[in-house]
């Protein structure tokens, strides 16, 4: 007797899932269990993990010839996630169970006795599934509470093998996972009251995390850069549910979920440490995964101590700040990923960290002080749009009992401005095209004066000029204003007018 079944599944590419048909025909003749269809060595493995788990479940293993085509053929097929299709997909074609589903999709790897063991991915593989017009999903219990997050789809959480082939039986149904529960997510420990003094830093923090601007804190040591950018995600507006599952998504394929929590309903906020390498910080890898500026996708990234990044990193963020997305090319493929973040930089005027400081305790030279930031390239100083200075604290503010500033407050207008946003062209300031920059940017003739004047005086690029304006319009946002009006493009200019630029 001979038979082909398909079972269906899925794959990961880069941060988005695909489709797999899991092909298995058994025909007599000599014994034999062959995969094709480019698996990789895991995938290839799978074959002793399913012999194993079919025996050691007390089913027959066919001592036939087995062949298993992963369809598509052309596409990489990675890890051991096909452990279960394939042997569903025995069990079936050796007419253990009857056939399958064509809607239905299997997704999991089997340890020897037929435990199912959670995959990576399964978020972007549950999208595409729903996509493909899958109806129900079977996976390892630990994935259940992520599949579940791709609404419409019925999710069968399984604990072993034996829980599924029950259920395909028909003799003990598996319980769909409910739909996802959102939660109210618990709120931030971190909170701008504790934060005393420094209001400039605070107004420039808000109006850049209003417009999704970039920004750099320089100060001397101990001034409360590292304190105030920790703080950031406190006041950050919230997701929209697309933004949620895009960016889960991407943690997903990272391997990143958080299993009992799975769905980000904040902002991510990425820090690297400073000795954080090109693919760790871009992406890479033998096989694709996404970096931390795509990990930061909707967010923030964060980088502290910012001239001790190797300059090579530092530089690999150039075209991402651009487009929004990262290409990667290896030799073995090539993968966008989306990485739309918010950059905030902290760093020393100088290698000692005093300089400018009242105490006196600074002896670099000017020419090392000037050395330290053009650690920093031009190109990527031209893509900062808020420069702001961090003084040290004045005695009085820190001594003072009061509180400042709740981050919820803040938050209330940040999140009131960047609606306006969403609300006149559908995405923050900082990423308005520039046909929307023309329209919803328009001067007035003193406003007009004023850039000219700004634009000769500090020598701006076409970049710079773009951006004062969108910071402009993110501060008439913030005010409530219809025009941009002259005190606001001031005020975007001042941001811009920093001695880091000059060289
Ligand atoms: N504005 C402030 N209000 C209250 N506490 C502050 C403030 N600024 C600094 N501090 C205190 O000083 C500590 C050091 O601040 P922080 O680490 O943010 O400084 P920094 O500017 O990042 O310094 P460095 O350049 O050395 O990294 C904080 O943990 C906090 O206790
Ligand atoms: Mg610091
Ligand atoms: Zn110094």
């Amino acid at each position: 007797m001979a038979g082909t079944h398909i079972i269906k599944s899925a794959g990961l590419s880069g941060v988005s899932g695909f489709g797999v048909a899991v092909e298995v025909s058994i025909t007599n003749g000599l014994p034999g269990f062959v995969i094709v269809g480019l698996p990789d060595n895991s995938v290839r493995e799978s074959r002793e993990r399913v012999r194993a788990a079919i025996k050691n479940i007390g089913l027959e293993f066919p001592m036939r010839r087995i062949l298993v085509n992963l369809a598509p053929a052309d596409t990489k097929k990675e890890g051991p996630i096909y452990d279960l299709p394939i042997a569903i997909g025995l069990l079936a074609a050796s007419e253990q169970i009857d056939p399958v589903s064509e809607k239905a999709m299997f997704v999991g790897e089997l340890s020897l006795d037929g435990e199912l063991r959670p995959v990576t991915g399964m978020l972007p593989m549950a999208l595409s599934a729903r996509a493909d017009g899958i109806d129900s999903l079977f996976v390892p219990k630990a994935c259940a509470l992520e599949a579940s997050i791709a609404e419409g789809i019925k999710v069968y959480p399984a604990g072993h093998i034996c829980d599924i082939i029950d259920h395909l039986r028909g003799e003990r149904p598996i319980e769909p996972a409910p739909p996802y529960d959102l939660a109210a997510c618990e709120p931030d420990r971190l909170d701008f009251s504790e934060v005393k003094g420094q209001p400039s830093v605070k107004r420039a923090i808000e109006v850049a995390v209003s417009g999704a601007h970039n920004i750099l804190l320089t100060g001397v040591a101990g001034g409360g850069k590292s304190m105030m950018a920790r703080r950031i995600p406190s006041v950050l507006p919230p997701m929209s549910m697309e933004e949620m599952i895009e960016s889960t998504a991407i943690h997903s394929a990272a391997g990143l979920t958080n299993k009992s929590a799975p769905l980000l309903t904040r902002r991510p906020f990425r820090s690297p440490h400073h000795t954080v390498s090109t693919s760790g910080m871009a992406g890479g890898g033998k096989t694709p995964k996404p970096g931390e500026i795509s990990l930061a996708h909707n967010g923030v990234l964060f980088l502290d101590e910012f001239p001790e990044f190797q300059r090579n990193v530092l530089e690999s963020l150039r075209q991402p700040l651009e487009d929004g997305s990262i290409t990667i090319t290896r030799a073995a493929w090539t993968c966008t990923f989306p990485s739309s973040f918010m950059l905030v930089c902290a760093m020393n005027p100088c290698k000692c960290g005093w300089y400018g400081h009242p105490n006196g305790k600074c002896g670099c030279s000017e020419e090392a002080v000037k050395n330290y930031a053009r650690r920093i390239s031009g190109p990527i100083l031209d893509r900062i749009d808020i420069f702001a200075d961090v003084p040290s604290l004045a005695y009085g503010d820190l001594a003072s009992a009061g509180k400042s500033e709740s981050s919820a407050k803040i938050r209330e207008r940040v999140t009131a401005a960047r609606a306006r946003q969403l609300d006149r062209q559908g995405t923050p300031n900082a990423r308005m095209s520039g046909d929307r920059l023309a329209a919803h940017c328009v001067l007035s003739r003193e406003g007009a004066e004023l850039m000219r004047a700004a634009y000769d005086k500090f020598a701006l690029s076409a970049r710079a000029y773009g951006r004062i304006l969108k910071v402009a319009r993110t501060i008439a946002d913030l005010a409530g204003s219809r025009g941009i009006e002259t005190e606001h493009l001031a005020e975007a200019i001042r941001y811009r007018n920093s001695g880091m630029l000059e060289t």
